[in-house]
């Protein structure tokens, strides 16, 4: 058995690769775009551009088992994949698991069109999938924590919206104990942390850790999107990030359904603990 899994180099796709290679005798092969960036990981590499059918068509060669993990080119994404999955048809690859986004068919998150489109193809495609809608990774905003305590605040639209995120590496165990235990097939994974914090709650666990104040300030979605323009992002970028918040306060970003933990075998990680992890 060969199972082969796509934005190796990505730091999803390492995590499931080195928790992979603790759970299985399969082969592994890392699929990267620049397969030098993963040669560290210990496995077989193999090039695989989403936007290089040809390359795609190589590098499924005997694979029996895919793990997509969506592209992080927002805006391209459904080509991309529509790529993957056409070069998984023509090597008979058996079973895709494909990482998509919470609800990611009712979502009002602007993210969600192209992982409903992906799915959909999917389902048509007869390859037997398993779809993994994971909800928001904690360190979406612990990435930026530095910067906010410095300026003794974190900013947002979200209001006061709750969001069941869980770490990265909780999403990653996940998709790794799909990918080696039997019964998955057909199935569709809602997935979130089993804990929500508002981002002012996020703000008082931040003082709380590092003795500094730092507050949650609300903005309109417009002038938060100025504001992250103001720190450099593209306007595009700024705008969706903004519409995210908003969509995170219509209750997008929220799951209580627990089958994250309940595949892992074990709680989500808290977001504090994602907090001290951050400043450790
Ligand atoms: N649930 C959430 O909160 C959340 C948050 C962020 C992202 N995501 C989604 O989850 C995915 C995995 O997350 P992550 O944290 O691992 O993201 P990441 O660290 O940004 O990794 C993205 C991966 O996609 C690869 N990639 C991008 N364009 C490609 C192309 N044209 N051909 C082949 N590979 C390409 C990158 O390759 P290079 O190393 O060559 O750049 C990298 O391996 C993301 O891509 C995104 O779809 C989810």
């Amino acid at each position: 058995m060969t199972i082969a899994v796509t934005g190796a180099t990505g730091q999803f796709g390492r995590l499931v690769i080195e928790t992979l290679k603790t759970r299985t005798k399969d082969d592994i092969v890392a699929l990267a775009r620049s397969p030098q960036k993963a040669a560290d990981l210990g496995v077989e590499t193999r090039r695989a551009d989403y936007d290089d059918a040809a390359s795609l068509e190589a590098a499924l060669k005997g694979v029996d088992t895919l793990l997509l993990i969506s592209s992080s080119e927002v805006g391209k994404r459904a080509a991309q994949h529509h790529h993957v999955i056409e070069a998984a048809k023509k090597n008979a690859v058996k079973w895709i698991v494909y990482t998509s986004l919470l609800r990611a068919d009712s979502s009002t998150l602007s993210l969600a069109a192209e992982h409903a489109e992906t799915e959909r193809e999917l389902k048509a495609s007869g390859i037997p999938y398993t779809i993994l809608r994971n909800g928001w990774y904690t360190e979406n905003y612990t990435g930026s924590l530095e910067g906010a305590v410095a300026a003794g605040a974190i900013i947002g639209s979200a209001g006061k919206a709750r969001i069941s995120g869980a770490s990265r590496k909780d999403y990653a165990e996940a998709a790794v104990a799909v990918l080696t235990t039997p019964g998955h097939e057909g199935k569709v994974y809602e997935l979130a942390g089993d804990e929500s914090f508002s981002l002012e709650e996020l703000a008082a666990e931040v003082s709380k850790q590092t003795g500094k104040a730092v507050t949650y300030k609300d903005l309109p979605e417009a002038d938060y999107a100025k504001t992250l323009e103001g720190f450099g992002l593209p306007a595009g970028l700024a705008a969706a990030i903004a519409g995210w918040d908003v969509a995170a306060g219509e209750g997008a970003l929220y799951d209580d359904g627990r089958a994250l933990s309940k595949l892992i075998g074990r709680p989500t990680t808290p977001f504090t603990q994602t907090v001290k992890a951050t400043f450790a």
